[in-house]
């Protein structure tokens, strides 16, 4: 069968991971989805920068025409972050009509609905799996798992940079900053780490998990956020003291028509699950009317998990693309319904 073409978007910490599990596991992938997956063009901003990986040069490209309106291109992979270029790229694959697979979480808590209106108008896929918590299935799990369900609240560690700079901080008594400069070369850290210490990355997720799991459109500015920059290992010795556990949580709650969602420092205490999730590690709490209590563990950063749900994304694309339903499935759409938040 004819392969599918894709186009990547990046080729850092997650496209590189991208490259790796398609060709690695070029087989499994073909197994399911029937024609071999190939890489087509990868757009980077540096050609010159030296890479952790093979690639033929010829694939490499600075241009992103090359990529987005290239019509042998099936779907673009969007792994290269930020808010533009990036729409625009998005917004242009989906008018040629590319499916469209990004861990972007900025833009989808900013822009998500308008992206998956084009992708419909388009009839095209429109997939962000890996845009919450990297290796952790917790958008499918929401949208299909519990789409039976009426979800009252979704808590937890979403983000594995400041999980794992406060359980070194916890464990070891490690300084801040040399942590952080720890997770940033190990690839969990944004580009600008800002967005990961004072909380913004996990008030993205937060509002892309509370959109989903609650069925109303959440934005960025419904979330109250307040990150860990000024946590000291002092504040974390006595939570440790008084049997508690330091850890940037997020909680979504809904009551009747009423939606808060919080991410704050929150001291846990050491026998609850969360207390126990460590390093770059994360975990969702979701509770549901009917299922009860129910919890996702799994590692929220990092090249290879990620790229575990990215190329998870790909092969859902590529299954739609075989029986002819691309962006016509219910899953993943956003509901421009809005409920009331506390502040309103
Ligand atoms: P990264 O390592 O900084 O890689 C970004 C890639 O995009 C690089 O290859 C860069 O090119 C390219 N790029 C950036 N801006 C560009 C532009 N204007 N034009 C052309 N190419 C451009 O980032 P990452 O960690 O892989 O993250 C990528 C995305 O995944 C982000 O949205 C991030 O939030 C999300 N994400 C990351 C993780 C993680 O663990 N890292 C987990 C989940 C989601 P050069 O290589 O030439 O610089
Ligand atoms: N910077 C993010 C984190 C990457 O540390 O969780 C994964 O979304």
């Amino acid at each position: 069968m004819k392969p599918i073409q894709v186009g990547l978007l990046g080729l850092g910490t997650v496209g590189t991971g991208v490259v790796r599990i398609i060709e690695g596991h070029q087989e499994d992938l073909m197994s399911q989805v029937g024609s071999p997956i190939q890489v087509r063009k990868v757009l980077v901003k540096d050609m010159r920068k030296q890479r952790h990986l093979n690639i033929q040069p010829e694939l490499m490209t600075e241009d992103a025409s090359e990529v987005v309106f290239d019509p042998e291109i099936d779907v673009v992979v969007e792994v290269m972050g930020g808010i533009e270029p990036t729409k625009q790229l998005i917004l242009d694959a989906l008018e040629q009509g590319k499916h469209v697979v990004t861990a972007n979480k900025d833009l989808m808590a900013l822009h998500g609905p308008e992206i998956l209106e084009k992708a419909r108008a388009n009839n095209c896929d429109v997939f962000y799996e890996a845009s919450v918590a990297g290796g952790i299935p917790i958008i499918r799990t929401l949208m299909e798992g519990f789409s039976s369900d009426r979800i009252k609240k979704i808590m937890g560690i979403v983000n594995g940079t400041t999980n794992y700079i406060l359980t070194k901080m916890s464990q070891e008594g490690a300084a801040y900053q040399d942590v952080l400069k720890e997770a940033q070369a190990l690839g969990y850290a944004e580009s600008d780490p800002t967005s990961d210490v004072e909380g913004l990355d996990a008030a993205r997720k937060m509002a892309i998990l509370a959109t989903l799991g609650f069925h109303a459109t959440v934005g960025l500015e419904d979330v109250v956020v307040k990150g860990i920059s000024s946590i000291s290992k002092e504040d974390i010795g006595y939570a440790k003291r008084l049997g508690y556990e330091m850890k940037l949580l997020g909680i979504a709650e809904r009551q009747d028509d009423q939606i808060s969602v919080v991410v704050q420092p929150t001291m846990v205490k050491t026998s609850h699950p969360l207390a126990s999730v460590n390093g770059v590690f994360n975990a969702v709490y979701v509770y549901g009317e009917a299922v009860g209590e129910t919890m996702f563990y799994g590692p929220g950063a990092g090249e290879m998990p990620t790229a575990t749900s990215v190329v998870a994304d790909l092969v859902a694309v590529v299954k739609n693309l075989r029986i002819g339903v691309n962006g016509k499935q219910g899953h993943h759409a956003y509901r421009t319904k809005k409920l009331k938040t506390d502040d309103q």
